[in-house]
């Protein structure tokens, strides 16, 4: 069984995918981290991140084994992940790689942006998580806060939910597999569920789909 979990930043989409992947005791994958990897390579190698062809050559050469999730979580690395993900060539470059991460017997669960759309279309069960812009700010502030990333300010929540705002313009704008969502996706909308009932609510869709 293939699960997709596709959703706008900070949706929650990573963590009901982690939990679906261990109630099915299922690989997963978080896609989200390839574009991260992609674009803070860019940064440490001091490359613009417009620079396609460069992007492309180290979305070619990335190795998952390579990505350090913890390091990637960064508002900066989530910011250059959006900008180079805009770039046809670097998605095409992680293409084969998430392909073979769906399509292992067994099944996977994997989240990002196009799954259900591009990367697993034939997906037996696609979610589509969203929450208002404001509940997902929140809990990226929130996320921040606890790392040290960010004032525990008005002022600083209201820097989050800009970036959260244009991420969301550069992600669902882009030519390429923009974020829209499959014609075959449940939505669910977590915006007043707190993690148990969305999971809950998770489960209960995937369930549906299996039968
Ligand atoms: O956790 P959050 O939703 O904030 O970010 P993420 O899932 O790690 O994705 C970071 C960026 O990578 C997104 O804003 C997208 O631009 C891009 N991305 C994508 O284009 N396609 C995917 N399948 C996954 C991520
Ligand atoms: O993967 P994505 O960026 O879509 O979101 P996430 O990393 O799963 O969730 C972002 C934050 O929101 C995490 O700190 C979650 O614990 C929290 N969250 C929440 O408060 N309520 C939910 N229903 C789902 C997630």
């Amino acid at each position: 069984m293939i699960v997709a979990i596709d959703g706008p930043a900070a949706s929650g989409k990573g963590t009901l995918a982690r939990r679906i992947a261990g109630h099915y005791r299922l690989p997963h994958l978080d896609t989200g981290l390839l574009y991260r990897g992609v674009g803070q390579i860019m940064r440490d190698r001091g490359f613009p991140l417009d620079n396609v062809e460069i992007a492309a050559a180290i979305a070619e050469n990335l190795d998952l084994a390579d990505l350090d999730a913890e390091k990637l979580r960064t508002r900066e690395a989530g910011e250059a992940a959006s900008v180079v993900a805009a770039h046809g060539p670097v998605r095409r470059a992680l293409l084969d790689l998430q392909r073979a991460f769906a399509a292992q017997a067994g099944g996977a669960v994997l989240d990002g942006r196009d799954i259900g759309t591009v990367i697993a279309p034939g997906a037996e069960a696609k979610l589509f998580v969203t929450a208002s812009p404001q509940e997902r700010a929140r809990r990226r502030f929130r996320e921040l806060v606890g790392r040290g990333e960010c004032a525990d300010t008005d002022e600083a929540l209201a820097a989050v939910l800009a970036d959260i705002a244009r991420r969301d313009e550069r992600d669902s704008g882009r030519a390429d597999a923009p974020l829209t969502v499959a014609a075959d996706a449940v939505t669910l909308d977590t915006t007043d569920l707190g993690i148990e009932q969305a999971v809950a609510a998770a489960l209960a869709a995937v369930e549906a789909r299996r039968r």
